[in-house]
């Protein structure tokens, strides 16, 4: 088990486009296991290379109507998208900030898995912001980016406290 270090908001490395992954080689397979195990640690929803630094088209999310499964999207595509949803959003790599943003009800997203073969994933409500929040990741794009509402922090302390 490894954790890695979750790079925050500030740091360029979040800005860049991923690179497509060509070849799922033991250090992907790696690099897999250690975002599960920072991911899970960090006590998040969902996690992108990026966050920990590493520019390839990889994300995890976590299934939270599905026992926490976790899904692993290796070059994740979104292929379809329908309705609308405003939600509360935030990010482990923006830690404090808390925003309404506006995504689809519901996603497919098509992906590798790490055995190299392709899958396809609907997701609906949470599911599918996660999985927004992710693939925006790896094209540089965080939540705070066109949310319809960034919280104050009278609003946080509503929302928390
Ligand atoms: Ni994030």
């Amino acid at each position: 088990m490894a954790l890695l270090n979750i790079i925050k908001l500030g740091d360029d490395i979040l800005r860049k486009k991923c690179r497509k992954v060509e070849e799922i080689t033991p250090r992907i397979l790696t690099l897999l296991d250690d975002m599960k195990d920072t991911l899970l640690k960090a006590d998040g929803a969902g996690l992108a290379a990026p966050q920990v630094g590493i520019l390839k088209r990889i994300a995890l999310i976590i299934d939270f109507d599905d026992n926490n499964k976790i899904y692993e999207l290796i070059n994740p595509e979104i292929i379809a998208a329908e309705g609308e949803q405003q939600e509360l959003e935030g990010c482990l790599s923006v830690p404090n900030e808390w925003a309404i943003t506006k995504r689809p009800m519901k996603v497919t997203v098509r992906a590798t898995d790490r055995n190299g073969c392709e899958f396809t994933l609907t997701g609906e409500g949470m599911l599918a912001r996660e999985i927004c929040h992710e693939t925006d990741h790896l094209d540089g794009k965080l939540f705070i980016d066109g949310a319809v509402h960034v919280l104050t922090p009278e609003e946080k302390k509503e929302y928390f406290e």
